[in-house]
């Protein structure tokens, strides 16, 4: 495995946070040496306490695991208040709408409006701390204001993803025990506008727990408003107080669930607290972008997924930055237009995900060259491996080779990056996470804990509790016990298993392989096969149905559905069949998880006892030659059946 390395640039090290790999070293080993003593001094070094923490870490009952016990605080004034003196004028939020509309919000705006809609939900609403507010919004500020209001009074709150369908927010609206909804009439995408009110409305028929749904009006198309339910945000945020005393949150009160998807049907509510979320939030936004104060930084992802969180919104305000919010699409009005914003906006630190770098290079591969992107210093990448040709145009033609590629590893659960390269000290490597960061214990181990071999395929595990990692599945304790910790154990002890496989290299460098349970990652976005399955077994002519990941050129994995169609079900045109299907998905889930390929089989491959050899369909979906052994399912005849089908469809 040898790899091209870059070094880091010179000139951008000299003023780095790490400077070089010895600095990075000497941070890992005080880590290891007094693990206590790193995250303490850094929990009171960052956070502004309202009163400060007694013990760092509590593991007597781990894996649920308490940090900075003791220690009261709130997020909100991580946030914004703390930087009033120092940057009341300074840009926090920049932000660009679909249609080119921009809005600059200052710290001093944004504590206004987070104070006033805070006052909104508590005095208007009735929401109390420890209540659950779903949030299903467009990229708009008040999508931001509205995570830090409810962060101020103490309301936990789950976003759900604009993308997702009716049916998909009452499910994560029911877990949560949500009573409360904060929603936008709709956005704009390509110049055109979409609703999303329509969606709770749907979401909300029968029986749910929401009281009450603020609308936020964006686009000014008609809605459907429903008396004593529904209130217009533009009109009740005029009438409301602009100072609203921050909740004492204890460190280890709940800050907001995430729902994520698992290897079942049901999708998982991750929890975050609130002291180790905010604080690793900002100290990877210092380490891993290095980002200076009167720099500018633009992350693309969406506030509906853990990057949006925490970095758009959390990290970057924590760390008193200037974030860009985008309404739109990159490839609209051309695939110039993200280049633009670089160029318009002086960025500093772009960061997005490989299949919006792939939709790029592939669109508008010469875009790049008409805009002026000399600001850039540091480029992210994160969700998904990014594959070399991809990372080399992002390195040549958007960096203009002289800024460092930090391509991110992490997930919903552990809150923020957990592998990454830090840019002014990493010699980085193509496609490559390389170390862990500082303070997080991450090994690639073996069914037994061993550190596995050069060259030898492991799990990606962290060995040790850190701060933001996840502190339960909302309503399911077993759940996250079994989920994270029930594979791998290390002296005894289990260890957080985060699902991927990855590799070490020659020089200790991690790679990550991809997932190793039922998880499929299109175009960034987590999907678990069980979940479109589940989705999809709700269409009343199919039998049974096993869906698995294939690779796929823009999106990194593409959905392939095999469904084994009832024998009464009568269905003549195939072509409509599979129209009928994707729609069930597009209800149940919706379109980010419409299949990219279905083809009808008479069986699936299943073993004596029943279970489906999903290897075996992930080897035809890919058009591999099958090599495993078929000679132990119950009917080894239907594997030449399947991969001739497959074979037929392509034709
Ligand atoms: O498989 C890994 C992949 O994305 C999964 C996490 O998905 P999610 O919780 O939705 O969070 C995405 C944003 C952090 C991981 O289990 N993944 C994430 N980053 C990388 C990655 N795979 C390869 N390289 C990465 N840099």
């Amino acid at each position: 495995m040898n790899r091209e390395v870059f070094k880091p640039n010179r000139e951008f090290s000299k003023s780095a946070r790490i400077k070089n790999m010895c600095e990075y070293q000497d941070l890992q080993d005080f880590a290891m040496r007094d693990y206590e003593g790193f995250w303490g001094s850094y929990a009171k070094e960052k956070l502004e306490w309202m009163e400060p923490f007694h013990t760092v870490l509590d593991e007597s009952k781990a894996p649920f695991v308490k940090w900075f016990l003791g220690g009261k605080l709130n997020v909100s004034v991580q946030c914004i208040d703390r930087h009033l003196n120092s940057r009341k004028n300074k840009a926090a939020i920049i932000f660009e709408g679909d249609r080119g509309d921009k809005q600059i919000i200052t710290y001093l705006e944004l504590y206004y409006n987070v104070n006033k809609f805070a006052n909104l939900l508590k005095n208007e609403f009735g929401v109390k701390k420890g209540d659950r507010v779903v949030i299903y919004m467009p990229m708009i500020p008040e999508a931001a204001y509205a995570m830090l209001a409810c962060a101020r009074i103490g309301a936990i709150h789950s976003i759900v993803f604009g993308g997702f369908s009716a049916e998909a927010l009452k499910d994560r609206i029911i877990d949560a025990d949500a009573k409360v909804v904060i929603t936008a009439d709709g956005a704009f995408r390509k110049d055109k506008p979409y609703m999303l009110k329509p969606v709770v409305d749907e979401a909300l028929k029968g029986e749910t727990p929401v009281k009450k749904v603020l609308v936020v009006e964006r686009n000014g198309e008609d809605v459907t408003w429903v008396a004593g339910r529904d209130y217009s945000y533009n009109e009740l945020i005029k009438h409301q107080d602009v100072k609203c005393e921050p909740e004492v949150m204890d460190a280890e009160d709940p800050l907001f669930l995430l729902y994520t998807s698992g290897s079942t049907g049901k999708p998982k509510g991750v929890q975050h607290n609130q002291a180790g979320y905010i604080l690793w939030a900002q100290m990877t936004m210092e380490w891993v972008f290095d980002v200076k104060e009167n720099d500018t930084y633009w992350c693309t992802a969406d506030v509906g997924w853990i990057t949006g969180h925490t970095y758009i919104v959390y990290g970057p305000l924590a760390m008193g930055a200037t974030t860009i919010m985008f309404e739109g699409v990159p490839t609209y009005p051309d695939a110039g237009r993200p280049w633009k914003m670089v160029e318009e906006y002086k960025v500093n630190q772009f960061y997005t995900a490989p299949t919006a770098i792939r939709v790029l290079h592939k669109t508008g591969e010469h875009e790049p060259a008409k805009y002026d992107l000399s600001s850039l210093k540091v480029l992210g990448t994160v969700g998904e491996p990014i594959d070399p040709p991809a990372w080399k145009w992002y390195y040549e033609a958007i960096g203009g080779s002289k800024c460092a590629i930090v391509d991110t590893y992490w997930q919903t659960e552990t809150g923020g990056h957990i592998v990454s390269p830090l840019p002014g000290a990493t010699p980085i490597k193509p496609a490559c996470a390389t170390f862990p960061l500082p303070g997080i214990m991450a090994e690639i181990l073996d069914e037994n804990g061993a550190k596995v071999e050069v060259g030898e395929k492991g799990l990606m595990c962290v060995t040790r509790p850190w701060p933001s990692m996840i502190r339960g599945i909302w309503g399911d304790e077993e759940r996250f016990v079994k989920s994270y910790f029930g594979d791998v154990k290390k002296d005894g002890k289990p260890v957080y298993f985060t699902g991927d496989g990855a590799i070490y290299d020659e020089a200790g460098y991690i790679t990550i392989t991809g997932r190793t349970d039922d998880v499929i990652n299109v175009s960034g976005h987590r999907m678990g096969t069980a979940e479109v399955e589940a989705a999809i077994k709700k269409h009343p002519n199919v039998a049974e149905v096993a869906v698995v990941g294939k690779p796929h050129e823009i999106k990194g994995e593409g959905i392939f559905a095999y469904i084994v169609l009832k024998s009464d079900s009568g269905v003549a045109d195939e072509v409509e069949e599979v129209k009928a299907i994707n729609k069930v998905i597009q209800k149940e889930i919706g379109n980010i998880a419409l299949c990219d390929d279905v083809v009808f089989v008479p069986g699936l491959p299943k073993t004596r006892s029943g279970k489906i050899m999903r290897r075996i369909l992930r080897s035809i979906a890919k058009g591999e030659e099958i090599t495993q052994d078929i000679s132990t399912l119950e009917d080894p005849s239907i594997v030449a059946t399947i991969a001739s089908t497959v074979q037929s469809c392509k034709l």
